[in-house]
Formats: structure tokens, sequence, C-alpha cells
């Protein structure tokens, strides 16, 4: 099943990618955002803000701009860009819960949010209850057994790529007055639209896809919710983690491209994940593009324009031969992250996925990851097999 290729909305997500928030610059012309490295602005006065602009942690016009342009990419009310993915996250929650709030956590999420919720939040008396999140009985049930403020959902999600339903999940909850987070990272607004589909908030680890580059660390809070922004806005003020100005200048440069490059990068993870499971060293391919994935029906509903550029696996070889496979490739740069243009591998046990180990979130130790790039696609695959050969040697 192929998911629909360029909806209208795809069209108009590269349209405002582009222009919105982009206007040229009032003094000179100049058709890109001007980098305003400054972290302060002169007032006209005592009070006389000009633009409103007083202090670069306030507001700064480059980070404003990436804010406009990521809200109409989403189509939402609100963006506000923090200095990380996990800073988002950390935002969205502390400005949002108090102690005695509970969390509702799908067991397959990038360790370093579940590390936040249950080494950090727990602390502060929020509890964080752990739910195989594609479950939709178990999800039905939770909700209905405790009074939670956020179900948070990633999806594809990190590592296992496991899909879950966005409309079912925000009808569920909305039912019991609990509210939605979906961390977008893995799709991007170029591939998903969880507020479309019923969320709450959207949450992104900017540094990936946005960014798509590899060259900058940074996150968003997407919401159409006036409460909501209005706390994270306050929170980002008052505690401080926002991006700097070049960071936020490379974020704009990034999202411009973004519809183009995911539609390269899902090409080619859907050619590498059918390699992968014709591949007699294989054990198991997820991705959801993939026919046989088990979350590929929903994927197909809910992406549009492909599935993502991440592709994971387990070798039938065991922990050692996938941690001597990831050290065997060439093109693919043995290195955490992912949603650059250029292909990395990894062992999400020792890497990535180290903080989670022996809990319910752990990862199989025999399983790669794979962020697959906008390289020629059969330099890849010509890539992967030499590693397969390095490693059966
Ligand atoms: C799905 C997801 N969410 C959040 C994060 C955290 O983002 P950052 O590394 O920008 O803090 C990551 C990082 O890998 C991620 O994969």
């Amino acid at each position: 099943m192929t998911n629909t290729s360029h909806t209208s909305r795809n069209r108009s997500i590269a349209t405002a990618a582009i222009h919105a928030g982009q206007e040229p610059d009032p003094t000179t012309g100049a058709v890109v955002v001007p980098l305003y490295q400054t972290s302060t602005f002169k007032q006209d006065g005592v009070g006389g803000r000009r633009n409103g602009y007083e202090y670069s942690r306030s507001g700064n016009p480059t980070r404003n701009a990436f804010d406009a342009q990521l809200a109409a990419v989403e189509g939402a009310k609100y963006a506000a860009s923090l200095s990380s993915g996990l800073a988002a996250i950390d935002v969205l929650l502390r400005s949002t819960l108090t102690p005695g709030s509970s969390v509702l956590l799908g067991n397959d999420v990038y360790g370093g949010t579940y590390r936040l919720m249950h080494q950090v939040f727990a602390l502060w008396g929020v509890t964080v209850d752990v739910i195989d999140i594609t479950d939709q009985a178990a999800v039905s049930e939770a909700l209905a057994g405790k009074a939670y403020d956020y179900i948070w959902v990633e999806t594809p999600s990190n590592p296992l790529l496991r899909v879950t339903d966005i409309a079912f999940t925000a009808a569920a909850a909305h039912a019991h007055g609990t509210k939605v987070v979906v961390d977008n990272t893995f799709a991007s607004p170029a591939l998903q639209h969880p507020l479309d589909d019923g969320a709450d908030v959207v949450v992104y680890s900017t540094t990936k896809y946005i960014g798509g580059h590899s060259d900058l660390v940074g996150g968003a809070i997407v919401t159409n919710d006036a409460d909501i922004y209005e706390k994270v806005t306050f929170l980002q003020n008052a505690a401080g983690a926002v991006p700097g100005p070049f960071d936020s200048w490379l974020a704009i440069r990034g999202l411009k491209t973004l519809d183009v490059r995911v539609q390269r990068h899902s090409a080619n993870a859907l050619a590498i994940a059918q390699y992968l499971e014709a591949n007699p060293a294989i054990d198991r391919v997820y991705y959801p593009g993939l026919e046989s994935d088990e979350g590929h029906e929903i994927a197909a509903r809910q992406m549009h324009g492909g599935f993502g550029g991440v592709v994971s696996a387990t070798l039938k070889t065991g922990e050692q031969s996938a941690k001597d496979f990831v050290g065997a490739t060439k093109i693919f740069a043995l290195a955490e992250s992912l949603g650059g243009v250029e292909s990395l591998i990894e062992h999400p046990a020792a890497m990535t996925h180290s903080s989670v180990a022996g809990t319910a979130l752990a990862v199989p130790s025999n399983l790669v990851r794979l962020s697959v790039g906008i390289e020629n696609v059969e330099d890849l695959i010509a890539d992967l097999d030499q590693a397969f050969a390095a490693v059966a040697k």
C-alpha cells in the first residue's frame, strides 16, 4: 500500500516553508532573513522598544522568523523554539504540569525522553506510566483507570518505528480530559500533521529533519492552544533555554528544503528497507513503509507522501555482529542522531538508548538503526553489502 503522494496540503507546506515569516528585510530588501546576532536592542528612550525587541532571551527577530515559518508549515497558531528537543519537552512539561500530575508514555520512545520524565520529573512528583501505546485496548484501559494530564505519543517511534494511530488516541484521550502530545520528530511536518488528527501539542527535535544538515541542536513546541503557548513562552523566557540566533538561522534554511529532502529520504529508506528484508543475515526489519510492517496500514493513512528516513533491523547473528556491522560501513557514518542529509548508522542499545537499559524501554541488543540520507541509493546499498561481507568474514 502506498500513502497519498503529494496532497495539496503537502504543496502548501512547501510554499509556507519558503515564504512564511520570511518577508524581505525592510531596511535593505535582503530576501533572506538576516542573522540578528545580538543579545540586546537599543531602545528609543526608556521603554521605547523597536518592534517590541529588548533582549534576545525574550525575543530575537531571527528566532521569531523561524517560529512563524514552523507554525505556518504545521498549519498551527503558535510555535516556540527551544535550545534542543529535550529542552522543548522539558519546558512543555515544566510549564504545564505540577506535582501530582501524570503522564502516560509509550514504551518505545527516545531514551532521553524517558530519562527526563523518569529520572527528573519523577523527583518533582510527576508520575510516568509506561504502556504499549500502539495497543488501543491497553490505552483505553489505562485512560479509564487513572486521570492523566498527557498521553505522550512518538510515531513513528525511536528506534523501533512503531506506529500509533493519532486520531484514535486523541479521541480516546479527550473523552477522559487528557491532552495528547505527539513527538513528530521522525515524520517531520512534511509527512504527518498531528494537530489535524486531533493532537493538542506537537514537539520536535529540530536537530533532525527540520535542521536537516547535522549542524544544529534545537527543539520546538507547536500548538493551537493559547493557554499552553502562553505558559510555554513564559517559561521559555523565565528559564531561558532559547536557541541562539545562528542556530535559528540554520533552522530557517533547513526548513525551507524539508519537503524535497524528506521525499528523497523516504524513497531511499524504502529501497534500503526492501534490500534489508531480502537479506539472509537480517532477522527483522522495522520500517512502516514495508507492507509487512505491523504499523503499515495506519502509517499509510496517517503519513502523507512517504514513511520517513529511519530504518531499523535486527541481525540474526546477534549483538557483537550488530556492533561490528555498524563499524564496518564506509558511507554510513557511525554516529548518533538522524535526519541529516548524510547517512548515519548506530547501535541503539549501546548508544542512543543506553540510558534505558534494564527498563521497560530497553531495545534489542542485536538492533541497528540507520538514518538513511539523500545520497545515491545504489551507493548506500553497495556500502551495506560490503559491510555485511566484512562482518561475515
Ligand atoms: C524522537 C526524538 N525526540 C526528541 C529527541 C531529543 O532531541 P535533542 O537531541 O534535540 O534534544 C530526540 C533525539 O534523538 C529524538 O529522536
